[in-house]
């Protein structure tokens, strides 16, 4: 049984399988229609969704299977103190797969650990959203292409913002990418990306002014700042409109560069934008849909299987090591096992196997 909790749970040869299969989807649906026939997707929504759960729900109807399940935590027992670890293993008893989105980083991969069905990331906390990625990816395969020599730029809330992290872990394993980081100080990538960018040698560049980056963008990936994940509403006001795309800033940007944004946009794109050939962002909505189609068929079985791949490592279990994550599932749910993999290149330091949180004194 396979799980998608990070984008690097699919080899490359898997993503690509997984766009071409979506491609195809997108060309013939009827095609596609019932080959979930008497399955049922269980969409778990603990923080707010419009497109990643509708999108799941229409890809499980559109391949003629059902949906169930909740929309917030106040109408599931997580308002009763349940753990997303038995949320996980009841709800594998009425459904074939699940997609879950929980604010607490690491909550998919507790729930994965117990579910006896597919577990879907649909997002957790400010760590990963794996199939936001798929759905970019199929966008800048389709629009660009190919996924390779490529300068991504990615502006906006870096830190916090989850699809990013995603994108950057899945982009970095294709040739020729180059990174341009565009954030202010406070908003940079987590620590955890960026190791992982300088121990790969990866090309990046962190700046501050998106001008400076305008011209060198082949993909220019907005986001939003992410207010829910700010300890502080003072933070949050002063960093909230550090960029704002609008068509003077276009300008400056090649013919041939589009613009992608996971949505929901909040004051980072001017409306008029939207109607230059360059902005892909609803068009990357609908992709959403058709990517997940196609996850959901590979997890399922029912997609035609690839070549044999390599085992993914296995975490460890270090009993005498805490995660210091204060927003890790671990620091929430204290009987899950303390799992760790070893951090490349440093026999002193671990990584949290739910959130990434290095930690050392190993
Ligand atoms: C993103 C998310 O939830 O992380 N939205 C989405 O799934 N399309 C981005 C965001 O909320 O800013």
């Amino acid at each position: 049984m396979r799980h998608l909790i990070s984008p690097m749970d699919l080899s490359v040869q898997e993503t690509e399988e997984l766009l071409l299969l979506a491609e195809r989807i997108m060309d013939a649906p009827k095609d596609f229609s019932h080959l979930c026939d008497g399955k049922k997707l269980a969409t778990l929504f603990f923080e707010p969704s419009t497109r990643t759960r509708l999108s799941f729900e229409a890809a499980m109807l559109e391949l003629g299977g059902q949906v169930l399940g909740f929309s917030s935590a106040d109408s599931s027992s997580a308002a009763k103190g349940e753990t997303v670890s038995d949320t996980a293993r009841v709800v594998s008893c009425y459904a074939d797969i699940i997609a879950m989105r929980h604010p607490i980083e690491g909550a998919a991969a507790a729930a994965a650990a117990k579910a006896t069905v597919p577990v879907i990331n649909a997002g957790d906390g400010g760590h990963h959203h794996p199939t936001q990625t798929l759905t970019d990816l199929l966008t800048i395969h389709r629009w660009k292409g190919g996924l390779r020599n490529l300068t991504v730029g990615l502006c906006g809330d870096l830190k916090y913002g989850r699809t990013v992290h995603s994108l950057i872990k899945a982009m970095c394993r294709y040739e020729g990418v180059r990174f341009l980081l565009v954030s202010p100080p406070e908003l940079r990538v987590p620590d955890y990306i960026r190791e992982d960018l300088t121990a790969g040698s990866f090309p990046f560049q962190e700046v501050e002014r998106l001008e400076d980056a305008m011209d060198q963008v082949d993909i220019l990936y907005m986001t939003r700042v992410q207010r829910e994940r700010f300890a502080s509403e003072a933070d949050y006001l002063r960093l909230k409109d550090s960029y704002i795309l609008d068509t003077a800033k276009m300008k400056l940007a090649k013919e041939d560069m589009i613009v992608l944004h996971p949505l929901p946009r909040v004051n980072e794109i001017a409306p008029q934008v939207d109607n230059d050939p360059r902005a892909r962002y609803f068009e990357q909505a609908l992709c959403g849909k058709y990517v997940r189609m196609a996850l959901i068929l590979k997890l399922l079985g029912l997609a035609r299987p690839s070549l044999p791949e390599a085992a993914a490592p296995q975490p460890q279990i270090i009993p005498s090591l805490s995660c210091g994550n204060p927003k890790c599932i671990t620091a929430v749910q204290p009987g899950l096992p303390h799992l760790f993999h070893p951090v490349e290149g440093n026999a002193h330091l671990c990584r949290c196997a739910y959130c990434d949180h290095t930690c050392g004194g190993k």
